[in-house]
């Protein structure tokens, strides 16, 4: 035995405890000392029964995910449960906090299973471009029914212990110390003889043979492009037609097909660094200040939805704006969000109610935010307004307050000094919809103090959002790099492609939208408003989008006026093409004396990823972003880059360096100007290295 698994006899119970923090994952060593646990299980003649538990806050987290992609070791877990359910005595496991994965697997090769009230169940391996490979998907549907194991596997999801209880995934729910009441319950099977009951002897119940076909028509819609939530159903009707042996080598041969794909390396990239993030010399041992009471100003589109996140997450939140009526109207976004929360279940009533009367208010005057721990502005994108509002913030906030804006473009560092007190400035950079979307860009500036950007940490984790730090630049990490990919668009569209082609292609790739699908969405204004602001300084071998400039003066301004580049019928979301947009295109070509030429989908998707990469390289080597992992991140979390992809880093890793800088040189000999390799970029390439060599 390892000393990552105990074993002692109590009461006549081997009591088998897992031990492997911080979520006793079923590494190596833990395979081996259960394997041992169980053969001493057998030969003790005194232990009667076995109880299975973790030890610490939860059961079970699954298998080591490091070990991914490694050479696989013995002993093999899908053999440890085989022999753990073939025992001739009752084995039994205690669950608490979580059951994940191989955890839940383990569980399922016990012959009764005891769930603690707060534990979550769940087979999340799709999450990480696999299927359950320890005999998830032949034994769940086997104790729950078809319908159930479909809701779960493919989603890569978890039930609660009370649901798990109902569907038969567990069979009893209990409360307390996982020890005391996985004791009493073995004890209770020794009182009554009760004999071991193996999942794998069950036979799968009945079920709707359509439902494998609404499985898999659900999930190709959801997470188009993603194959292992779809093998996971194959897998699952593997176990309605198969004994449960040849259903559990069914099962490996498609856990094996998922691990060998360039999506699992994606998927498990992308589970490190998420939790990476957060992991800054700057702010280690960085005590954070505390926040329990934060300002809002500015209660429009992302003030509200930042007030909305804030309060659902337990802060009281006072918002400031200009005058009653936006006051008002403020407060009613808000109400209608926490109104849509308690529809979804994240909220109850009484909740939402307790937070409108006692969490939240709204003001005019700043007085109001003098006893707030940290403010965040959120008023209009315009230097001398966030300056006006900065002096109000230095008259009225107490010292040792947190100066938050939430800017998308403008300089930080300028803001920050506008003030008395530049150290508690910050940039806290939501996307919105605020209240959904999971990433916070922390913008830190010259003179941030540490302990205010551990603070933006730590309200980033409070408010349930993946904060990445990023420098101060027109745009940060995420815009910055958005407007060299949007610039590539263009310049493709102004060559030949079409923007609708353009949108597909880009949506091939796994993007949820294409550039001009997502300025329709934004409004063409914002674009408008940006390529303005930015003409006094423009290069002049740069171009400029003049369609796009048509559009906004034809009042074209996307979904809000029903026209962008897309046409859209009330009350539909999708939008129509529109020739309209195609000859205004074809104008400016004839006028700058472009023969437009054809693209394939693969050069535009090519394109658009090395245009990406390329800014992004400049990016990290600026400091912008400290690691390429932040802007994987960045990407994941707030636009939406296909998560089976990793992150706009790890794709170029994966496609090589050396060929996209080779791309990219091509392109220059078209648009020298443009595509200028990134000096980071070319080193790597020469010295034959990746970016995540630069992860840490
Ligand atoms: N393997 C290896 N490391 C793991 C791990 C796992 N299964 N789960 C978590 N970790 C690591 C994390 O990387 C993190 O490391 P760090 O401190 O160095 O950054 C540390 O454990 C703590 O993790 P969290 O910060 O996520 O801790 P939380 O307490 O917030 O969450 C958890 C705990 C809910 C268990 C969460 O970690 C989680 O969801 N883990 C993944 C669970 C999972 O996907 N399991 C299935 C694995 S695949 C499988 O089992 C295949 C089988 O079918 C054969
Ligand atoms: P918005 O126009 O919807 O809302 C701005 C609000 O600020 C209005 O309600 C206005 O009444 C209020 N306001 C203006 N001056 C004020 C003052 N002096 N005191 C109090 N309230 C005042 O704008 P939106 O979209 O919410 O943007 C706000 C900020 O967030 C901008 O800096 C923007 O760049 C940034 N941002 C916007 C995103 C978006 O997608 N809309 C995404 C991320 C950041």
């Amino acid at each position: 035995m390892t000393d990552k698994v105990r074993y002692e006899l109590t009461d006549g119970v081997a009591v088998i405890t897992i031990d492997n923090p911080p979520v006793n994952a079923l590494g190596h060593a833990v395979r081996v000392g259960l394997s041992d646990a169980i053969a001493r299980f057998e030969a003790d003649d005194d232990a009667k029964a076995a109880l299975i538990l973790g030890a610490g806050k939860l059961f079970l987290g699954g298998a080591d995910i490091s070990e991914f992609g490694k050479p696989p070791k013995d002993p093999w877990l899908p053999e440890i449960i085989g022999r753990m359910e073939s025992s001739p005595k009752p084995v039994v496991c205690a669950i608490q906090g979580a059951a994940l994965g191989g955890g839940l697997e383990v569980a399922l090769g016990c012959h009764y299973r005891l769930a603690i009230k707060g534990a979550k169940l769940g087979l999340p391996e799709v999450n990480l471009g696999i299927i359950p490979g320890a005999g998830g998907t032949q034994r769940m549907p086997r104790v729950t029914g078809v319908k159930a194991a479909l809701e779960v596997i493919p989603a890569g999801g978890t039930v609660s212990a009370e649901r798990a209880v109902e569907i038969g995934l567990a069979d009893r729910l209990a409360e307390g110390d996982p020890r005391e009441a996985g004791l009493a319950y073995a004890k209770e099977l020794i009182e009554t003889d009760a004999a071991p009951r193996p999942v794998g002897k069950l036979a799968c119940p009945q079920h709707d043979a359509q439902a494998f076909e609404e499985a898999r028509a659900l999930w190709s819609k959801k997470n188009r492009g993603e194959v292992s939530r779809l093998a996971s159903i194959d897998a699952v009707e593997a176990a309605t037609r198969l004994e449960i042996e040849p259903g559990l080598a069914e099962e490996r041969r498609i856990f094996n097909e998922m691990m060998d794909t360039p999506q699992r390396a994606g998927l498990i990239h992308a589970f490190f660094i998420e939790r990476k993030t957060a992991k800054l010399s700057e702010i280690e041992g960085v005590a954070p200040r505390e926040v329990r009471k934060i300002g809002v100003i500015g209660g429009g589109t992302m003030g509200a939805g930042i007030a909305t996140a804030a309060l659902t997450r337990g802060l009281d939140v006072t918002l400031v704006e200009r005058d009653d009526a936006s006051a008002e109207k403020a407060a009613a976004t808000i109400a209608k969000n926490l109104d849509g929360a308690v529809k979804r279940g994240k909220l109850s009533e009484a909740q939402r109610d307790a937070i409108l009367n006692d969490a939240f208010r709204t003001a005019t005057d700043y007085y109001a935010l003098s006893g707030t721990d940290l403010a965040i502005e959120a008023v209009f994108e315009d230097m001398e307004v966030k300056k006006q509002v900065f002096a109000e913030l230095d008259r009225v906030m107490k010292p040792g307050a947190v100066l938050a804006t939430n800017t998308s473009y403008l300089d930080v560092n300028d803001i920050a000094r506008s003030t008395s007190r530049p150290s508690d400035v910050i940039g806290l950079h939501f996307f919105s919809p605020a209240h959904v979307m999971k990433l916070l860009e922390v913008v830190v500036a010259d003179d941030t103090a540490n302990d205010v950007t551990a603070t933006a940490f730590a309200l980033a984790k409070t408010m349930g959002k993946t904060a990445v730090r990023a420098g101060v630049c027109d745009g940060f990490i995420g815009n910055r790099i958005l407007s060299a990919y949007r610039a590539s668009a263009d310049r493709m569209v102004l060559a030949g492609a079409s923007p609708y082609q353009v949108d597909r292609a880009v949506k091939a790739f796994g993007w949820p939208m294409g550039p001009y699908e997502m300025g329709d969405l934004a409004g063409l204004d914002i674009g408008y408003a940006t390529r303005q602001r930015k003409a006094a300084t423009r290069d002049p071998r740069d171009i400029v989008p003049t369609w796009a400039d048509e559009l906004y003066h034809l009042g074209r301004l996307g979904q809000k006026t029903g026209r962008g580049y897309y046409i859209y019928a009330e009350g539909q979301r999708g939008g129509q093409e529109d020739p309209e947009v195609e000859a205004l295109v074809a104008k400016a070509r004839e006028e700058q004396g472009i023969t437009p030429r054809d693209f394939s989908d693969e050069e535009i998707q090519r394109r658009y990823m090395a245009a990406m990469v390329n800014e992004a390289a400049r990016v990290v080597e600026e400091g912008i972003a400290q690691r390429p992992l932040d802007v994987d991140v960045t990407f994941l979390y707030g636009y939406g880059f296909p998560r089976w992809r990793g992150g706009p880093m790890h794709w170029a890793d994966t496609v090589g360096l050396t060929e996209l800088l080779a791309d990219i040189e091509r392109y220059a000999e078209e648009d020298a100007f443009f595509w200028q390799p990134a000096p980071l970029l070319w080193r790597l390439a020469s010295d034959n290295k990746k970016f995540a060599s630069l992860n840490g």
